[in-house]
């Protein structure tokens, strides 16, 4: 048996469009998910999280390429066929029946025995805290809380994969927090494997073992929220993901994993890191997090250094939130509030002179594209 439970083999899936076109909406997919996993897509609106994550679930089948699942090829399987079950954005709860009712259904339809029925739909509801309220009606219940019962509906039918389209999409921020944490917690505890769709970075970062990084059809990176966050592989996913400074180059130099840039707008050299895919001359970026620029009234006499004028400050609280301009280049710089005072000079305000380093380990080359 191999590591995944389910994987996307090469798959494409691609639609006729009505203008009579077609458009690859997922495009040649290669994409493990491991058991017990708790594994995002994540990626903007129309790049194929809902595609891919239908045909895991048999609701589409792929143009080319095999969806496995529990190393078996699902082929034309029909979704009920298939060890999983999904959780929709919109719940899809029958409002005439009652909370056990929605949970007991896909029971029902097996023709489980009542009295093992009753048993796990009582289970089920207590395993996501709606433990005696088994016989209210959907609408009786908050937005929370019938997301809730379309958990438990899933988890009821104990399936191999839990397969999640923007489950939370529907909650207030406050309560989609919530759930953020309560989610995680069941899915530890039951041991399913999750695969879970969203478009909210934070979403994915807070909830993931790992993530899958999506754009127009293809996953540019998969890796733990720290690689993708730490170690992007590209300019898309260090741009989508949090925040950050591009500068443009070219490369003059290369020692090893330490790469010597030309940035032309700054009229300096800047070394960063990068792996062994570049030589000299390439065209690349260097990217780095506006939270790792060292910000000083002097020079650090590091080759990185540069002197900057800062054009814009906003106190956030827990960080100052400055822009600074190095010679007509403008980079985001974000300094931790870690003293508690009101005296202004602990601060960096507007119109000051200082100086920002780049240190070369959080500066990281990435080829321009
Ligand atoms: N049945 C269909 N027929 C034609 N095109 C489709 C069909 N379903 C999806 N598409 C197209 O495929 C692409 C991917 O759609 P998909 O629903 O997978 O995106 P998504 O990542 O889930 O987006 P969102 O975050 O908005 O839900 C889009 O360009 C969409 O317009
Ligand atoms: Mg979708």
């Amino acid at each position: 048996m191999s590591d995944f439970a389910v994987e996307l083999r090469n798959v494409v899936k691609t639609f006729q469009t009505p203008e009579g076109g077609s458009v690859n909406a997922v495009d040649h997919v290669d994409m493990g998910i491991k058991h017990g996993e708790f594994f995002s897509m994540l990626g903007s609106s129309g790049c194929g999280k809902t595609t891919s994550l239908r045909m895991v679930a048999g609701f589409e089948w792929p143009t080319d390429g095999e969806v496995y699942i529990e190393d078996q090829p699902q082929g034309h399987r029909p979704p009920f066929q298939r060890p999983v079950n999904t959780v929709f954005q919109n719940y899809a709860l029958f409002q005439h029946m009652t909370v056990a009712q929605n949970v007991a259904f896909g029971l029902e339809m097996d023709k489980t025995p009542a009295n093992e029925i009753k048993r796990r739909v009582d289970e089920a509801l207590a395993m996501v805290k709606l433990g005696g309220m088994g016989k209210r009606a959907p609408r009786q219940l908050s937005g929370g809380q019938q997301q809730r019962i379309a958990l438990a509906r899933a988890l009821v039918k104990r399936p191999k994969v839990l397969l999640l389209d923007e489950p939370l999409g529907a909650l207030d921020l406050k309560l989609r927090k919530e759930m953020q944490m309560e989610l995680k917690t069941l899915q530890r505890e039951v041991g399913i494997t999750f695969i879970f769709v969203t478009h909210d970075q934070e979403e994915a970062l807070t909830m993931s073992d790992r993530i899958a990084v999506m754009s127009h059809g293809k996953v540019l990176q998969v890796g733990a929220p720290v690689e993708i966050y730490e170690r992007p592989n590209c300019k898309f996913v260090a741009d989508f993901i949090g925040d950050t400074n591009f500068l443009e180059g070219q490369i003059r130099a290369i020692n090893e994993n330490r790469i010597t840039v030309f940035v032309p707008k700054l009229n300096n050299e800047i070394i960063g890191m990068g792996d062994g895919k570049f030589k000299t001359g390439d065209q690349v970026v260097i990217s780095i997090r506006p939270e790792k620029i060292r910000l000083s009234e002097q020079s650090t006499l590091n080759q990185n250094c540069i002197e900057v004028k800062i054009s814009n400050s906003a106190y956030i609280g827990s960080d100052t939130r400055l822009e600074v301009n190095a010679n007509g280049v403008k980079l985001k710089v974000w300094e931790q509030n870690h003293i508690s005072t009101l005296d202004p000079r602990a601060y960096h305000q507007s119109d000051q002179q200082a100086w920002v380093t780049l240190f070369p380990e959080n500066a990281l080359v990435l080829p321009a594209e």
